[in-house]
Formats: structure tokens, C-alpha cells, sequence
């Protein structure tokens, strides 16, 4: 796997406009599960929410101070204390430019890193793809991820890493 050191941060609103920019690109939509453009006002609205959603965690990862790509964990619980053995949904995508770099891999494995320091309670990580995705299947496969049966709806692979 690739040695470039990728470094996490929260999601600030300095990131807004960004986001709404990589989400829309079209090979960032190209195998989303909801694959629709997104208007600048819903992406707003969804912006502002995630931000107050204690059990949203939305990462940047950066490579020399800038941005390569995004991680979104959703919480299956709310941290406090009935949070233990948790799992969380994983969402990934690289910066367009950043993508086809060897990337992917190493910012899903910062990822564990960082929910291994902030959210210890969290054993869990589980990760939807669609079939036709082969480098999201290889990405996650390297970052130690293995595949769960049964296939999910409309044939979607389900993918876990246990910490
Ligand atoms: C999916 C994604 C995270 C992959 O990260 P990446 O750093 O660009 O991937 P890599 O360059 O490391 O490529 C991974 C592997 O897939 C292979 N690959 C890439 N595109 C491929 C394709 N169309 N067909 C077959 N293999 C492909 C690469 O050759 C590489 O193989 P290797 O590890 O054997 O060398 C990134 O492309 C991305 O952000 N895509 C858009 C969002 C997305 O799909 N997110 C995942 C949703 S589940």
C-alpha cells in the first residue's frame, strides 16, 4: 500500500463549498448509492445538519495541508453512555483530481486510526458498494475490509472491517 501520510480533520464550514463541488462531480456521483446532483440549498441544509449530528462524523483528509479526500462515519448510536460495541455506516470518495493516486486505501486506513482515538466504542465499520465499482471493491479490500453475505438489495456488496 502507498506510505503517503494523510492526515484527518472535522468537517468546518469552511468546507462547504467544497464539498457541494467534489460531491457533484460527476466521478464522484458516477457509483453513489444516490448518484443524483444535489442543489446548492439542499446541500446547505444537509451541511448544516451534519454538522449538529453527534453521530455524523465527517473527516478531511489532507496530504501536505491540502485536501485529497472525504470520510463520513454514521453512528448506529448515539456517543454517551449506552455507546458500546458500536458500528458505523462508511462513506468514502478522493478529491476528483486526487483519484487513480493509490489514495483510497491509506485514507480509509487514517480513517481507522482516528475513530480508534476519538471513538474507541466503535468495533464495527460497514461499507456498501456497488458491484460495478471495482477500484472502491479494491480499496476497501486492501484497507482490510472483507465481504459480508448476503448481498444487500439490488445486489449492493457489503463490506466490514472489525477493529
Ligand atoms: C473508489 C476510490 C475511493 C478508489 O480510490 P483510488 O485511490 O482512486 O483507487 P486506486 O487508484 O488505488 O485504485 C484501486 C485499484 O482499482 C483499480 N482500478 C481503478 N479503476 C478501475 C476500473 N475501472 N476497473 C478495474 N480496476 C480499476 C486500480 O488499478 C487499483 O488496482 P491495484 O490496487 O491492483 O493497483 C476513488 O476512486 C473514489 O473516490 N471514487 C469515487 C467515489 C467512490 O466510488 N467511493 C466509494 C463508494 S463505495
Amino acid at each position: 500500500m502507498s506510505e503517503t501520510p494523510i492526515q484527518l480533520r472535522p468537517v468546518t464550514l469552511s468546507d462547504r463549498e467544497n464539498l457541494f463541488q467534489w460531491r457533484n462531480h460527476p466521478a464522484v456521483r458516477q457509483f453513489a448509492l444516490q448518484p443524483d446532483a444535489i442543489d446548492w440549498e439542499s446541500h446547505c441544509r444537509w451541511f448544516s445538519a451534519a454538522l449538529q449530528n453527534s453521530q455524523r462524523v465527517l473527516l478531511i483528509g489532507e496530504v501536505d495541508g491540502e485536501p485529497v479526500g472525504v470520510l463520513r462515519y454514521d453512528l448506529n448510536a448515539e456517543p454517551g453512555s449506552d455507546f458500546h460495541r458500536a458500528e458505523a455506516l462508511v462513506s468514502v470518495y478522493l478529491v476528483p483530481q486526487r483519484m487513480g493516486q493509490g489514495l483510497g486505501a491509506p485514507l480509509l486506513v487514517a480513517g481507522h486510526v482516528w475513530l480508534a482515538a476519538h471513538y474507541p466504542q466503535v468495533r464495527q465499520l460497514n461499507a456498501q458498494i456497488v458491484p460495478a465499482n471495482v477500484a472502491s471493491v479494491k480499496v476497501f479490500e486492501k484497507a482490510g475490509y472483507q465481504a459480508v453475505s448476503p448481498q444487500g438489495a439490488q445486489g449492493i456488496l457489503q463490506y466490514a472491517y472489525r477493529f
